[in-house]
């Protein structure tokens, strides 16, 4: 039986809460390696509605939780998400919820330089969550960072402060905004540390054991490949490692222990934030899927960009991100459009490219080369067989998975959970 990592395939946003939660639902742990609550995935079981930023999915369904050591934890961020699920009805205790003692903590002089940061940047600025996500992974690299496990040792903590606040105060007075005062933010660590320590232990070692015991891991990727900090549209990206290799280092496990790589992708695009969009629409067709989709950002509440399907940057996501099986969703979207566009690669200046150069000239000047499929009348949402799809909407299917060199290996028909076409169980390999 194999374990499964799910990333995204595009910017962020694919669904990627439903087809978790769909999963956890046959895993024993759902483990989180990178990102922090810069994401959003919106869960829906029976009447309520979960809006998880930092949880890992897997608690909605009684499963472990784990937080692993690749991801940035705000702890104030962790105890209100922690309070607002509990008021739902959820059960999440140190029984249920692990945290790795060498996560990366998140303060709030990094959500402060966040902002301060994307102010002065103006017209250029990245579009940020404004959550201190950047800011927590630059001092991580920097090895200057407090960790979970630094809230056991005030002494620790001390000194580290000292270092943390030479860099970040004179940063924050150089940006004319507010600095930090020592022994204020000492104060709040020390008091946050009984809250969060219960939780804090070494996961690689939970996570050894679960293997060794065939025990199924859901290893749940946040953002997408490209936001990824190496593969994406840099600088317009988020400062973790997004794609399914990191889904290893960033929980302590070895890579062979990951598992079979799910892909997700909308049956269209979207994205938050600045940055390069090639096949971004400024019409009525762009704002009938923003409409029809919801796309409003589940972290932020900005209303997402919208596009056409881009197979030449999803193909590019599954080479780099690992991708063995793409989970496609909201194909319901579509319907009823007369025809559709899919990107089949890029006009640069006049040289055709089949991907996005890592370069940001070409990745402005990259216009995309569509190929035009027929639309379908019919309705595929709710479709639970291939058979109650119109056979234009299988085709447009069958087209992507040529294009994008993956099989579809689940298709998402609607927000309900059950509304989903399995072609194949991706626990079994
Ligand atoms: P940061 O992760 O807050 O530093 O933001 C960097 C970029 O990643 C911005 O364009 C954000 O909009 C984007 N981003 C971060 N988290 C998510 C997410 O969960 N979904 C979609 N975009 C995201």
């Amino acid at each position: 039986m194999a374990n499964v990592a799910v990333i995204g395939a595009q910017w962020g946003d694919e669904g990627k809460g439903k087809v978790v939660d769909w999963l956890a639902s046959r895993a024993d742990i759902v483990v989180r390696f990178q990102g922090g609550h810069n994401a959003g995935h919106t869960l829906v079981v029976g009447n309520q509605t979960y809006k998880l930023s930092l949880l890992p999915s897997g608690l909605v369904r009684g499963k472990l939780g784990v937080i692993g050591n690749g991801v940035v934890v705000d702890p104030v961020a962790l105890l209100e998400e922690i309070a607002r699920v509990r008021a739902q009805g959820l059960i999440v205790t140190p029984d249920t919820l692990r945290v790795a003692e060498n996560a990366i903590l998140i303060l709030p002089l990094h959500a402060a330089i966040d902002k301060a940061r994307e102010a002065k940047r103006g017209e250029r600025k990245i579009g940020t969550t404004g959550r201190g996500i950047g800011p927590a992974y630059e001092d991580k690299v920097a090895r200057r960072a407090i960790r979970v496990c630094d809230l056991a040792e005030p002494e620790t903590l001390s000194f580290k402060l000292d270092e943390l606040l030479l860099h970040h105060n004179t940063l924050l007075q150089g940006l004319g905004a507010g600095t930090f005062e020592k022994q204020a933010l000492l104060d709040h660590l020390l008091a946050l540390a009984p809250q969060i320590l219960p939780f804090a232990e070494p996961v690689w070692e939970r996570l050894d054991q679960a293997r060794r015991a065939g025990r199924r891991i859901l290893f749940e990727g946040a953002q997408a490949v490209m936001l990824d900090v190496d593969h994406g549209t840099y600088p317009y990206v988020t400062s973790s490692s997004t794609v399914a290799g990191n889904a290893a280092g960033g929980a302590g496990i070895g890579p062979h222990a990951v598992g079979f790589v799910l892909g997700i992708a909308k049956a269209y695009t979207t994205r938050v934030g600045s940055g390069p969009f090639p096949t971004e629409l400024f019409d009525d067709v762009g704002k009938l899927l923003g409409k029809r989709g919801h796309e409003f950002g589940t972290v932020t509440g900005r209303p997402r960009r919208c596009g056409w399907f881009d197979a030449t940057m999803v193909r590019q996501a599954v080479k780099v991100g690992g991708i063995q099986g793409l989970a496609l969703t909201k194909l319901d979207v579509l319907d009823g459009l007369p025809e559709l566009k899919i990107c089949v690669g890029y006009d640069i200046n006049g040289k055709r490219f089949n991907y996005l150069p890592a370069a940001m000239g070409a990745q402005a000047a990259a216009t995309p080369i569509y190929e035009t499929m027929e639309g379908w009348s019919g309705s595929t949402q709710g479709a639970r067989t291939w058979g109650a799809l119109p056979a234009q909407a299988v085709k447009y299917v069958r087209r992507i998975e040529e294009l994008v060199e993956a099989p579809v290996t689940l298709l998402s028909t609607s927000p309900e959970r059950d509304d989903t076409i399995m072609v194949k169980d991706p626990f079994e390999g």
